[in-house]
């Protein structure tokens, strides 16, 4: 890791940027395969995931698709408190025999739909067969209700968060352009790059101050993943620093909602475009592929 992280500070300082090809278009996914199924991940903690995927839970549902956000960042129960919501039950109630997932599926505010992870879901592989059956049978019913099923997970290479993205058939990793939260987001590549069967990663850079530091910070990811893990991989995009973010994270309010034409909000709605209209999909395992994989089920 400490070679990681000086090849990579060698390679910020050092390395001449491309410009970055644009995004080829294709038209948006259709749900007939049940739904996208997209983890929002990063190496260092506290770089933006949680505002971003309740922003874009939003912006999608404006774009009209059927969104449901997973909390599974097991700390905090995060994307409540992004909303200025609070869900009684969470994911693991569902253990319980009178618990249906109408019970710990909350309506949110701004018509954010969202299940709270909370603590212990990282045990999920040593859950009895009969526990693990219980929650993929109660669970198994969202694929039906979303499009897009978005999980926010912890930060780092923790067990968990890594089954998260492994089950997942795409990932968008948030960074921001600080040499660590970089050096970080490598470590995550890396991993990443030795257990994920299909590859499908997806840079966000947020808090930059205009679209050429996002650029920079792509070029020096792409440039390390492609010649030390032979990966490629895209940006998905940027979102800007604004006040507008940390102003509406106070008032509990997501800042698409308190602030709908702010620089933030805009780059939201380029994500969007990103993710409907962007790079083509891959094969993907979908809602039930993701269950039996996070639960340990033989496939
Ligand atoms: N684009 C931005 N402009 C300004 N401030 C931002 C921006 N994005 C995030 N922040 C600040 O960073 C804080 C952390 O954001 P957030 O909680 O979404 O990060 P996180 O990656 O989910 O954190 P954790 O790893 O703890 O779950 C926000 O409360 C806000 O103050
Ligand atoms: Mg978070």
């Amino acid at each position: 890791m400490v070679d990681q992280a000086a090849r990579l500070r060698q390679l910020v300082d050092k390395s001449e940027y491309e410009a970055q090809r644009a995004e080829p278009v294709s038209p948006p996914s259709l749900s007939a395969m049940g739904p996208r199924v997209i983890a929002i991940t990063s190496g260092k903690g506290g770089v933006g995931k949680t505002n971003i995927a309740v922003n874009l839970a939003i912006a999608l549902g404006q774009a009209g698709q059927r969104v449901l956000v997973i909390d599974a960042d097991l700390g905090m129960a995060n994307v409540d408190v992004i909303l200025g919501s609070m869900s009684k039950k969470h994911l693991l109630n569902l253990l319980e025999q009178g618990t249906e997932l109408k019970d710990v599926l909350m309506n949110g505010p701004y018509g954010v739909r969202y299940i709270s992870g909370g603590s212990g879901i990282e045990k999920a592989a040593d859950f009895t067969y009969e526990e693990r059956q219980r929650l993929i049978q109660k669970l198994t019913a969202c694929g039906q209700m979303a499009d897009i099923i978005l999980i926010d997970t912890g930060a780092g290479l923790g067990k968990n968060v890594m089954d998260f993205i492994l089950a997942a058939d795409e990932v968008l990793l948030v960074t921001t352009p600080e040499p660590t939260a970089l050096t970080d987001a490598y470590a995550v590549l890396k991993a990443y790059s030795m257990y994920a069967a299909q590859k499908n990663i997806k840079l966000i850079v947020n808090r930059v101050y205009d679209e050429t530091e996002s650029r920079e910070v792509v070029v020096k990811l792409q440039q390390t993943s492609q010649r030390f893990l032979q990966m490629n991989i895209d940006c998905l995009g940027y979102v800007f620093e604004d006040s507008a973010v940390m102003k509406s994270v106070r008032q509990q309010q997501p800042f698409l909602a308190a602030h709908p034409n702010s620089i933030a909000s805009r780059c939201i709605q380029g994500l969007v475009n990103s993710i409907l209209y962007g790079s083509k999909m891959t094969v993907k395992r979908g809602w039930k592929g993701f269950l039996r994989q996070i639960f340990n089920f033989a496939h």
